[in-house]
């Protein structure tokens, strides 16, 4: 079907942060296939285990005990600071578990209608509910009716949802992403994140923060939430998690994790022995390797230089993100950038219509992040001096 406006480029394989073409052209990869492959590409000690894994079980099902699901989970609540984990295979899944249990505990209140707390240019799926969710029409027209229950705020004022907490008695969570990701690479404030969970606290809501694409190190923490020292009822989880291979989980603290009980939630593929052994290891092999300070550093690295770059030039109007996942707003559309940098040996991608993303592996190094600023900016200011555009 013709859902994606596809690149003339079909990738062949690749190796660390480059990836090569059927032509065997290089790229230098600051997309990361949207924020998945953590690790780069063919990293050896991923590779080898699951070669092993492969070879060993690729499947079972949930009736059983699956030991690196089990070891999986239990990692993500270290991590976390939360209990318990539910097991999916993609972002849109883990967040339409968090909107099942968002409504279950309001029902268990009493609350026969709950609605949810979300917000302006939110992204979080294209299934129904999380469509619904997510703040943007466009993406919404042609799949109406939208799925009722939720009611949208703009991100970082907090009068906003006071208000919501006088005038809305259904509401039952907040949902959003610690930074948004397809909306444009937005940034919640750490202090706003903090109230919003003191008000979550004070009127008995669940707070469920979606770290499908901001989440798994990205930014220098392990969660991005985690910059504003609180901690969620709710975390959905995917992209990153498996460095590749699809996963996706539902991480929930004491309030959330006995909501759904047995039946009540399932996943043919959920956590099966491949994906959650894929997220065994990428993990472990990211805290071998440093990949959290990496991340910060030269994800801070690239932010400052960027910032210095592209100073004064006409047309930027901001450059803002946090550790390897960034986004340079212009003022005017530019998805015709996607592919003239795909020319000069660089993938990106463009959100928002106007903001040059960047979410590339992990392991970038501070040589590789300047190589892929050296053949960004040239483009970005060639962009903004032409009149067409
Ligand atoms: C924040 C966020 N949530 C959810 C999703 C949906 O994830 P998936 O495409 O795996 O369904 C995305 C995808 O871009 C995302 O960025």
């Amino acid at each position: 079907m013709p859902t994606y406006g596809r690149l003339p480029i079909a990738l062949s394989h690749g190796q660390g942060v480059y990836v090569w073409d059927t032509d065997n052209r290089r790229y230098l990869d600051a997309l990361g296939g949207i924020a998945v492959n953590t690790l780069g590409h063919a990293h050896p000690e991923l590779v080898a285990a699951l070669r092993e894994q492969v070879g060993q079980l690729i499947h079972c099902s949930n009736y059983y005990h699956i030991t690196h699901q089990e070891a999986l989970a239990a990692e993500l609540v270290r991590l976390s600071g939360m209990t318990n984990v539910f097991f999916c295979s993609s972002g849109l899944e883990a967040n339409e578990a968090a909107i099942k249990i968002a409504r279950k505990f309001g029902h268990a209140k009493g609350i026969e209608r709950p609605s949810i707390v979300v917000y302006e240019h939110a992204f979080h799926g294209r299934s129904l509910a999380t469509l619904s969710a997510t703040g943007n029409t466009k993406i919404q027209q042609g799949f109406g009716p939208m799925v009722e229950g939720f009611v949208r705020v703009p991100i970082n004022r907090i009068e906003a949802l006071r208000e919501v907490a006088q005038q809305q008695p259904n509401v039952v969570a907040v949902f959003f992403e610690a930074i948004q990701g397809e909306g444009g690479v937005h940034p919640l404030d750490e202090d706003y994140m903090r109230e919003v969970r003191a008000l979550c606290d004070a009127n008995d809501w669940l707070l469920m923060i979606d770290e499908v694409q901001c989440g798994i190190g990205r930014t220098g923490k392990w969660f991005a939430h985690q910059w504003a020292d609180i901690v969620p009822d709710v975390m959905p989880l995917a992209k990153g998690l498996g460095s590749g291979v699809p996963i996706g989980a539902v991480v929930a603290g004491p309030r959330a994790a006995k909501v759904f009980g047995p039946g009540d939630h399932g996943s043919t593929f959920g956590g099966n022995p491949l994906a959650t052994r894929a997220g065994v290891e990428t993990l472990r092999i990211m805290q071998a390797q440093g990949l959290l300070q990496n991340a910060a550093e030269v994800g801070g690295w690239m932010l400052q230089t960027l910032r210095q770059q592209l100073h004064g030039v006409a047309g930027v109007a901001d450059i803002r993100g946090k550790g390897l996942m960034i986004g340079i707003e212009l003022d005017r559309p530019c998805g015709a950038l996607v592919q003239q940098a795909a020319d000069a040996g660089l993938l990106i991608s463009v959100t928002a219509e106007r903001v040059v993303r960047m979410v590339p592996p992990l392991i970038l190094t501070q040589t590789q992040a300047q190589e892929a600023i050296d053949m960004l900016c040239p483009l970005i200011k060639t962009w903004l001096q032409t009149p067409s555009n």
